[in-house]
């Protein structure tokens, strides 16, 4: 109902109406009505419902304190903690604006007395990537300028990343050169947020329930609902709490034989789920870790997993635990330094006593648990190897399939992560899993990770330009599939790279069918190993400079996909097609670009 909208008729902004047609997946026809009605009531209700209490009318009155909880979450962690916080505080009577800074204009924040932040770090260190232009209008205002406000950061992110909390960090600082005071100390969390970030939220609410005292808002309206009504997930009750079982229908390798990579198309059912999912989203998967690799680490440390163990609230055997619960492929820094301080011999022995952070940190990406445990010195007691290993968390793959066209199956395509320790393989955790341990008929834990910012555009005729490495290819596969259902023929470009043409070609045949039937305009291969010099997918954009930057003039989207060092190289190479086609700073027209949405990136 809310896909007829478009953001040149309506007055939300792409990015809000990509959310409320998020929310608004599964709700029927007699839902909607009512929701309009209740809508429309609350509208009347107050003077400026966009800005209430903020910067509307009722800001006017001197003596309203006003408050906002302001979130950057690309994934949902940040959006859901935000949005139970908001309305903890509207339970008790206490006014803040919800929203996300992707809709926030950072000139508003001097209107606050009050600013809670709820803020996530991505790519490598970098803010959500719906937040840059909020970060970039934060460094343009003046030193002093937001010396009125009071503010605090709940920071999230994964200590196994190198700059770990970093965009929370970034965000304190521009803060403070701006004048602003903290009024609680920032908070970074951990891949186990949930309990710190709820003290946080405690915390943050009884001291603005008494800043903002309910006597003071006696005269105030009531506020806007936001659409917390809806999960973000969508309407269906499958969460990263509660995911859904799905049962796998193929796994089928899409390498050839003979070639280095291990590519797996995945097809999962999601009969009677009720998820609705859009090309460009991901799904999430909760996956067990392998029985041969538990044996193996208990054999290390010591252990033999009948041990009990309390994980969180739960006490559980410690097999059944590293089953299910804790992570045994990847390291983070704290969790190293914690074993070295006291095993200073496992430091001289693994060559790590005198590492810099840079060294642990390349240590860490290859190396996992088992290589820091010693046959014959591990822990003897279970309780503390439990409390030493991190959570496990879910992995996100990209999904590669349309549901108009798959109808209720979802389609994956996973690479093996795969690498040697001296002579024994080191396997991922997930894609292993779904490449090589789950066999047809088994369930497989999933839920939805909806990405707004990684859609087809609204206008069907936009010319389209998809440029993926590997499985980075996996989206645009979902997105010809839309648009082959949806009967639009915009023209399209598919850039594609791997390393060998004979084995390494990703869904070869659905492209050329797609170029048959005229749905593909154009297909340009990057086949790195296939002779003697190397070339990678930035070399073929500098080979397509002039017709890219025609399709470029002529309004097209450019999509990317894959590894964070392919879309660096691939947008260094843009940006220099631009300088040399345009006078002026080829930086005006990239940030151009990236403000109007026509570069749009899923990296990983
Ligand atoms: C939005 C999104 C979409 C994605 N789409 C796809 C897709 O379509 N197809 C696909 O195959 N993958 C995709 N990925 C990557 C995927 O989520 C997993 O990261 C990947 O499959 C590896 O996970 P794993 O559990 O197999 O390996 P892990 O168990 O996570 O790691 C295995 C090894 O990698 C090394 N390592 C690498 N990075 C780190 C790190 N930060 N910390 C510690 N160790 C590290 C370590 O040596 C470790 O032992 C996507 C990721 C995102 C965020
Ligand atoms: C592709 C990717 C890159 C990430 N990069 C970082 C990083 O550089 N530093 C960090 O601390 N956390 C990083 N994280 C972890 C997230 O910050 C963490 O999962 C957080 O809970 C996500 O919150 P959100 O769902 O609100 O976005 C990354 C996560 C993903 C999926």
């Amino acid at each position: 109902m809310l896909q007829a909208l478009k953001s040149d008729n309506s007055p939300f902004t792409e990015q809000q109406l990509q959310r409320l047609r998020d929310g608004m997946t599964g709700i029927n026809a007699v839902q909607a009505a009512w929701l309009s009605g209740y809508l429309a009531g609350q509208a009347l209700a107050q003077p400026s419902p966009a800005d209430t209490p903020a910067n509307g009318p009722a800001a006017a009155s001197q003596s309203m304190p006003r408050a906002a909880v302001l979130y950057a979450s690309q994934t949902g962690n940040g959006e859901t903690i935000a949005r139970q916080l908001q309305s903890a505080l509207q339970a008790g009577n206490v006014a803040v604006n919800l929203a996300s800074v992707a809709d926030y204009s950072a000139k508003r924040l001097k209107n606050l007395d009050w600013a809670v932040f709820v803020i996530s770090t991505h790519g490598e260190g970098d803010p959500p990537d719906d937040a840059v232009s909020f970060f970039s209008a934060l460094q343009r205002q003046k030193e002093g300028a937001l010396a009125g406000l009071n503010y605090a950061i709940l920071a999230l992110g994964d200590s196994s990343y190198a700059e770990f909390c970093a965009a929370g960090q970034q965000l304190e600082s521009h803060l403070e050169r701006l004048g602003a005071s903290a009024f609680s100390a920032r908070v970074d969390c951990d891949i186990d947020y949930e309990q710190p970030a709820e003290e946080w939220s405690e915390r943050i609410s009884k001291r603005l329930s008494e800043e903002l005292k309910p006597a003071d808002m006696a005269a105030k309206p009531p506020l806007a609902p936001t659409l917390s009504i809806v999960s973000r997930e969508g309407a269906t009750p499958w969460t990263r709490q509660n995911p859904y079982a799905a049962e796998v229908l193929q796994v089928q390798r899409i390498t050839g034989r003979g070639s280095d990579k291990d590519v797996r198309h995945i097809e999962l059912s999601l009969e009677d789920s009720g998820i609705q999912y859009q090309p460009g989203d991901a799904l999430a998967v909760w996956a067990p870790n392998d029985p041969a690799l538990i044996d193996a680490v208990l054999q290390k440390a010591g252990l033999d997993g009948s041990e009990n163990v309390r994980i969180k609230d739960r006490q559980l055997s410690l097999a059944k635990a590293l089953g299910e619960r804790l992570e045994l492929t990847r390291l983070a820094l704290p969790q190293l330094d914690k074993l070295l301080a006291s095993a200073p011999e496992l430091a001289t022995r693994l060559r790590l006593a005198d590492a810099d952070t840079a060294a642990k940190q390349a240590f860490i990406q290859r190396h996992q648990v088992i290589d820091l445990l010693q046959e014959g010195h591990g822990f003897n007691d279970a309780q503390s190897f439990a409390d030493w290993l991190r959570p496990v968390t879910p992995r996100s793959y990209s999904i590669a399939s349309s549901q108009a066209w798959a109808e209720d199956e979802v389609h994956l395509t996973v690479v093996l992560e795969q690498h040697m320790v001296d002579t024994s393989p080191r396997l991922g955790l997930a894609s292993d899993y779904l490449t090589g341990r789950v066999a047809e008929g088994d369930r497989v834990k999933v839920f939805l990770e909806p990405n707004p910012r990684f859609r087809l555009p609204d206008d069907g005729s936009t010319p389209l330009i998809f440029i993926g490495a590997g499985t980075g290819v996996a989206p645009y596969r979902a997105f010809l599939q839309e648009l082959e259902e949806r009967g639009d023929s915009p023209n399209t470009w598919l850039f594609f790279g791997n390393p060998h043409f004979q084995t390494d070609f990703l869904y070869q045949q659905d492209w050329l069918r797609y170029r048959r039937e005229g749905l593909l305009n154009h297909i340009t291969v990057a086949f790195s190993r296939d002779q003697a010099e190397k070339i990678y997918l930035q070399h073929r954009v500098r080979e397509q400079a002039d017709r890219l930057f025609e399709w470029l003039e002529s309004g097209a989207v450019i999509y990317l996909c894959g590894s964070h060092a392919m879309g660096r190289a691939v947008e260094d190479e843009l940006q220099a097609v631009i300088a040399a086609k345009r006078p002026g700073p080829a930086s005006d027209y990239w940030s151009e670009l990236v403000q109007t949405k026509r570069i749009r990136r899923d990296l990983y």
